[in-house]
């Protein structure tokens, strides 16, 4: 399968956004990584709708949008109007997964569901055949600079074999050019990465990360 890096821009410097969303356009990577925290389902403030909004009016990249909040059904129509392209929220933070997938369709956009490290695969597997994605966390959700689990791995193959290769499978946290080629074994096609993506030479950190997983 393709693999398609999707650096999150919690890891950017803010007061230079636009240019890193630049570089990393410049890099090829396909997708930017949006982290959206509420300070209740993770115990972590970050940015909303207005930064989405403004930054959509200056790019054409895929806004790859990572739900941390709770209820996520209150905010996606929104999410949606504001240039969300994916929308990713957490089966943990609702009891409407299924309600949640049909609504960012309606909306014209790709739904993903996400599981915290320590949600079993079986919370997702009702949704494989209707969501476009599944984003195993390889870290708690709230932080960015954390350490790869990689016990998650099992969980990606999982899936994985379940769903066949239809389906996309995200991870995302403590990802490195270390370790970027476990959980691409494991079976995972979209790869998140914001400290070892914006830390130095972006473009080269790009470079160097999509390399590992073509030497596959
Ligand atoms: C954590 C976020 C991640 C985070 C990844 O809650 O969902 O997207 O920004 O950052 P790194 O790659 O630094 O772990
Ligand atoms: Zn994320």
């Amino acid at each position: 399968m393709e693999i398609k890096l999707s650096p999150s821009i919690l890891a950017a410097d803010f007061w230079r956004l636009g240019d890193h969303i630049s570089e990393v356009e410049r890099a090829g990577a396909p997708y930017i990584h949006i982290d959206v925290m509420d300070g209740v389902f993770v115990p972590n403030l970050s940015f909303g709708l207005t930064v989405i909004e403004s930054i959509r009016k200056h790019t054409d990249i895929v806004f790859d949008v990572h739900l941390m909040i709770t209820r996520p059904e209150r905010f996606i129509e929104r999410f949606a109007a504001a240039g969300a392209d994916i929308i990713t929220f957490h089966a943990e933070a609702t009891d409407m997964a299924g309600e949640c997938i049909d609504l960012i369709r309606s909306c014209g956009k790709r739904a993903g569901i996400a599981i915290s490290p320590g949600t079993a695969a079986t919370a997702v597997m009702p949704y494989i055949d209707t969501a476009d994605m599944i984003l195993c966390m390889t870290v708690e959700p709230g932080y960015g600079g954390q350490k790869y689990m990689k016990e998650i791995e099992k969980k990606v193959s999982a899936i994985r074999s379940e769903a066949g290769e239809k389906l996309d499978i995200q991870v995302d946290g403590g990802i490195t050019k270390d370790n970027i080629i476990r959980p691409v074994k494991a079976g995972a096609n979209v790869i998140v990465a914001g400290t070892s993506v914006f830390s130095g030479d972006i473009q080269k950190n790009i470079k160097e990360l999509t390399e590992k997983c073509e030497q596959l």
